[in-house]
């Protein structure tokens, strides 16, 4: 199965409604997208510490508030063809996602392992509040932290820990926090590691893979979810 990452980034500014749109337009059934808080404590769709990349505004995102986030142009940076898109908030982001038929992928982005669990509580009254089905979303981070939180706090909803290396103590660890997935940076897959991982019943996903050369081979190996820029590119080459 194919995911766009931050919505279809190579195909829309990221984390933005119109990546999303551009995710169901390929009828894919996931995407992944990146959620921290505002100053106002709410929880926007963002990847980046600052605003600087991805929209014609300056600063911290935790420094400004929705009404100064609102403000911003999220799509100009991308192509002219976006100039109207905005920050979304998380709750945005669910309505949209339910919407366009979309499975989340919402990846808990801690720039700041203090806040981490007023993160995971905001993330979790915004889940409880937009009703969205548990069914159709999975949590992740690269923040172990960030993930018991969200085993204390939203038990119900699937866990995945995103990973830039593999950990010694891995199949400890994913009991640990019952998880559902492991998220694997597809550059330090091999065979051996996806039979490990595959076994021990969980779920594997790959980020982000962009090369459509390398899709049967995954595909082989057992992955389940393969999160990438250009879903239509991997799309092409399993036709
Ligand atoms: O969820 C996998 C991937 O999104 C992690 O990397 O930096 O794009 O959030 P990043
Ligand atoms: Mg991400």
């Amino acid at each position: 199965m194919i995911s766009g990452h931050r919505g279809a980034a190579a195909l829309a500014p990221e984390n933005t409604l119109a990546g999303l749109q551009e995710a169901a337009k390929h009828q894919i059934q996931w995407v992944e997208m990146d959620t921290q808080l505002c100053a106002d404590f709410i929880p926007v769709m963002f990847h980046d510490k600052k605003v600087n990349r991805c929209t014609n505004g300056r600063g911290y995102v935790r420094e400004l508030n929705l009404a100064e986030l609102k403000a911003l142009d999220a799509g100009s940076w991308f192509s002219a063809n976006f100039a109207n898109e905005r920050i979304l908030t998380l709750d945005e982001a669910l309505t949209a996602c339910r919407t366009y038929q979309l499975n989340l992928n919402l990846e808990i982005k801690v720039h700041d392992e203090s806040e981490t669990g007023l993160l995971v509580s905001k993330v979790a009254d915004t889940i409880a509040a937009n009703g969205f089905p548990a069914e159709s979303l999975i949590l992740s981070s690269f923040s172990v932290n960030a993930v018991t939180c969200c085993q204390k706090m939203m038990p119900h909803i699937r866990r995945g820990l995103i990973c830039d290396s593999v950990p010694d103590d891995l199949m400890a660890l994913s009991k640990q926090l019952e998880l559902f997935s492991v998220h694997m940076d597809y550059r330090l897959l091999d065979e051996t590691l996806a039979g490990r991982i595959k076994q021990a019943g969980l779920d594997l996903h790959i980020w982000t893979m962009n090369k459509p050369e390398l899709v049967t081979r995954f595909y082989q190996w057992g992955v389940d979810i393969m999160i990438t820029d250009n879903p239509p590119l991997l799309l092409s080459s399993l036709s």
